[in-house]
């Protein structure tokens, strides 16, 4: 991690009034989170993210699709937030208007401090009815065996259809409020600061692009390239629960 580019990120988010915070796998990576691809293993190695993470799947085996999602967030909720997200929280805290927009459908920036992070993806604890879209509770902690297994869906308590995880599957639309809240704030932001994202899936990865085009130092923290490094303004690599911490505090020492 280079030094002047710590310290020059951290000269811009404290004169920052308005910080759009977009993160994806990667923030979650040091807390143990299975990355999407990751999470292919076990029961699942055969198939394909697209092969389980469609409306098709679920509407041919819902009992294989309602595993993998329930084994994932049984997996999350034995996670820790790691020393990323405590900074991302803390940026919150220092900046005046500061948003927190993430790929994720993990609650690990919620569980840091972050008050209302922007799910684009939607989330692993907000299931609902496949049919009428009526919430259902997110169920009771269950004890998943390493490997995971299949599970019935529970039914709704509505309209008995089964309950579909809470994400955004492979060519559904992503939920029009959280999109929108996130393409203006990055629109009108002063820094835009991405972390542990591909920034290859759309339209997601279009937020950062939006703020680059419009104005904003882009500052990007990922070990590796990605398409987004000739679009970022500062290039910050190496893994989030590193850099960020190190950002933070040359930006607000105590
Ligand atoms: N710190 C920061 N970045 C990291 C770390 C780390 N410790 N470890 C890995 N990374 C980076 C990788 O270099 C990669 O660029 O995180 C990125 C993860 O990329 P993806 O797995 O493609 O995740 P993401 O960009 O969030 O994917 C977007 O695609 O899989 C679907 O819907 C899913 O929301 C997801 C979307």
């Amino acid at each position: 991690m280079e030094h002047g580019a710590v310290e020059a990120a951290a000269a811009l988010l404290a004169r920052a009034r308005r910080v759009v915070v977009f993160t994806g796998a990667g923030m979650s990576a040091e807390s143990g989170v299975p990355t999407f691809r990751d999470a292919l293993t076990g029961l699942w190695h055969r198939y394909d993210p697209q092969s389980l993470a469609t409306p098709q799947a679920f509407a041919a085996d819902p009992d294989l699709v309602w595993g993998w999602y329930e084994w994932r967030r049984s997996a999350v909720r034995r996670a820790r937030p790691n020393a990323g997200h405590l900074a991302v929280a803390a940026i919150e805290a220092h900046v005046p208007q500061p948003l927190v927009v993430t790929q994720n459908v993990d609650d690990l920036h919620e569980r840091a401090g972050s008050p209302d992070p922007v799910h684009l993806h939607g989330s692993l604890f907000a299931p609902r009815c496949c049919a009428c879209a009526h919430p259902a509770p997110a169920g009771a902690d269950a004890d998943e065996p390493a490997g995971g297994r299949r599970l019935p869906p529970p039914r709704c308590v509505r309209c008995c259809a089964p309950v579909r995880p809470g994400v955004v599957w492979f060519g559904e639309a992503l939920p029009q409020a959280a999109l929108d809240t996130a393409a203006t704030a990055a629109a009108d932001c002063d820094v835009l600061l991405t972390v542990g994202t591909s920034a290859l899936v759309y339209p997601a990865a279009e937020i950062p692009r939006t703020a680059a085009r419009a104005g904003a130092a882009v500052v990007q923290v990922n070990p590796g390239p990605t398409p987004l490094d000739p679009v970022a303004t500062l290039n910050l690599r190496g893994p989030a629960a590193e850099v960020l911490p190190a950002v933070v505090g040359a930006a607000w020492p105590d």
